[in-house]
């Protein structure tokens, strides 16, 4: 059986607001990444996952969903998605969309019929606890501030609603079968238009423990879930995903930076196709720490034939390139990420090797202080970097009179040209995209690792830090891609520059 197509794509994240601007108003929409396809097919990635466009009040930019099936009319219509969608797929791009399913906005018509009264059929849609207004029911925070109570108390009603991220976010009561359906005909409304799968947002939190204990941490604590309960939800998705044709995928975003335990949502193949493994998103720039990262994921996936992710940068953290700080180790990061066995995530702008804005104080607007990864993708050099006449909603990243799509594009050695040379390094190589993983004797601080598939083999070679190593690979190899662009072409001679990573083919 030919393996499906997610195990082998290169996935692009896209934040809508942040990506293009095709109406000039300084918010990015989708006819503006409809008019930057080109530029994703150039690159060569496989899908795009589209942060959240539903209509919204954008208190968390887009993650409060007031409608799960329209567009915000700040980022077009549903017509506009529509369109995109076809675009993409006459590209032979995949398009995966995010569904927020923990939590939908207090603008949601569900909420605000909830709400409006205890009589509601509604009411039982969220999570209401009895109490009085002095004393929220427990010791759980909210996300962002984590000193705030996960809880709201109604004055109107006179209970207390739960929210593990805003008071706009209040949580849907997934033990309530009602909620479950009307969860599920949103994602129908998705798959019917046509869409290749969805990035579900903190998918692990849905049910949460029954008489909603304290805990010991009390805004990230998973002792607040009902992880049984969720883990049936998910193989309730996992059944209709796997009920519509060419398969549809799903790539959970579990919250729990514990290998192990993400593992689990897996499950026995019936629950999440892919999940995101942060502990190495988190990990420092040292060959070990990745080494320990690599093997606890080896460890923990291979048993149960669970097929690994990996992500450096998204909308929620740091850029990766600012982190690890210097172009040059973002570059060989690059190369780890794209060479390692599992579907890599990018995020838009990691292929021009942006880092993050500076945010003076007066233009931060996210509660959870993610405004500098947010900032608007720079396309060209001019002024308005492409964007159009209105100050964009945040500040540009740095340097982008020359980070920028168009600049790069037309210099070889930037960034974006490294990212392109791997990724058709990796279609080239049926190794590269789906074989398997193999560490070889590596040198202090570098890695060395083979890839394999029936007789493709790829190398791989990565110095972490700022001296030259000596590294031999056993074997003659020619210099496929390098991460600084020197010796592509020639032999292999078991040494690397600093900070530098090569990918390596056969040299016969
Ligand atoms: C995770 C998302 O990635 C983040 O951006 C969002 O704020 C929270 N979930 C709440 O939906």
């Amino acid at each position: 059986m030919p393996e499906p197509w997610w195990k082998s794509a290169v996935v692009y994240q896209i934040y809508p607001r942040s990506f293009a601007d095709a109406n000039g108003d300084g918010v990015g929409d989708l006819e503006g990444i409809r008019r930057h396809l080109d530029h994703l097919v150039w690159l060569g990635v496989d899908a795009l996952w589209l942060s959240p466009f539903y209509r919204s009040p954008m208190a968390d930019f887009g993650y409060d969903v007031a409608d799960y099936c329209d567009v915000d009319p700040l980022f077009g219509t549903l017509e506009d998605f529509d369109r995109l969608v076809a675009d993409a797929h006459q590209r032979g791009l995949k398009v995966l969309v995010d569904w927020v399913p923990n939590h939908s906005s207090d603008r949601h018509a569900w909420f605000e019929d909830a709400r409006a009264s205890r009589e509601s059929d509604k009411r039982d849609w969220y999570v209401w606890v009895d109490g009085t207004p002095d004393a929220p029911p427990n010791n759980w925070k909210a996300a962002f501030s984590q000193v705030d109570p996960a809880w709201t108390w109604d004055e109107a009603t006179g209970q207390w609603y739960l929210h593990l991220f805003l008071p706009e976010q209040p949580d849907l009561n997934w033990r309530n079968p009602a909620v479950v359906d009307a969860m599920h005909d949103t994602l129908r409304f998705c798959l019917d238009r046509g869409v290749d799968g969805f990035r579900m947002d903190v998918v692990h939190a849905l049910v949460k423990r029954e008489g909603f204990p304290d805990v010991d941490d009390p805004w990230l604590s998973t002792d607040r879930l009902d992880e049984h309960a969720t883990h049936e939800r998910i193989r309730g998705f996992r059944r209709l995903l796997d009920s519509y044709p060419g398969d549809r995928t799903s790539v959970g975003e579990v919250f729990i930076l514990s290998t192990a335990k993400v593992a689990e949502y897996y499950g026995r193949g019936d629950e999440l196709h892919m999940v995101f493994n942060f502990p190495p998103l988190y990990a420092k720039w040292e060959a070990a720490a990745w080494r320990k990262r690599i093997d606890r994921v080896v460890e923990e996936f291979d048993p149960i034939g669970a097929w690994p992710t990996w992500v450096l940068s998204n909308h929620d953290n740091p850029r990766h390139a600012g982190r690890y700080g210097t172009e040059g180790r973002a570059r060989a990061a690059a190369v780890l990420l794209l060479t390692l066995r599992g579907t890599p995530f990018l995020y838009q702008g990691e292929e021009l090797g942006l880092t993050d804005a500076v945010i003076p104080p007066e233009r931060v607007v996210d509660p959870g202080g993610r405004d500098g990864t947010r900032a608007p993708i720079p396309w060209t050099g001019t002024p308005d970097h492409g964007w159009g006449p209105a100050e964009p909603w945040l500040p540009w990243p740095p340097d982008a009179e020359t980070r920028n799509a168009e600049s790069e594009r037309v210099d070889p050695s930037s960034v974006l040209h490294l990212y392109r040379r791997l990724l058709a390094a990796r279609h080239g190589s049926p190794a590269l995209q789906l074989g398997t993983w193999a560490p070889r004797p590596s040198a202090d601080g570098a890695l060395a690792y083979e890839r394999t598939l029936g007789d493709d083999r790829r190398a791989v070679v990565v110095n972490f830090t700022e001296a030259p190593v000596e590294m031999p690979v056993e074997g003659e190899w020619t210099i496929e891609v390098a991460s600084d662009g020197a010796g592509e072409g020639d032999p292999y001679r078991g040494a690397l520059g600093p900070d530098q990573a090569l990918v390596l083919r056969p040299r016969f």
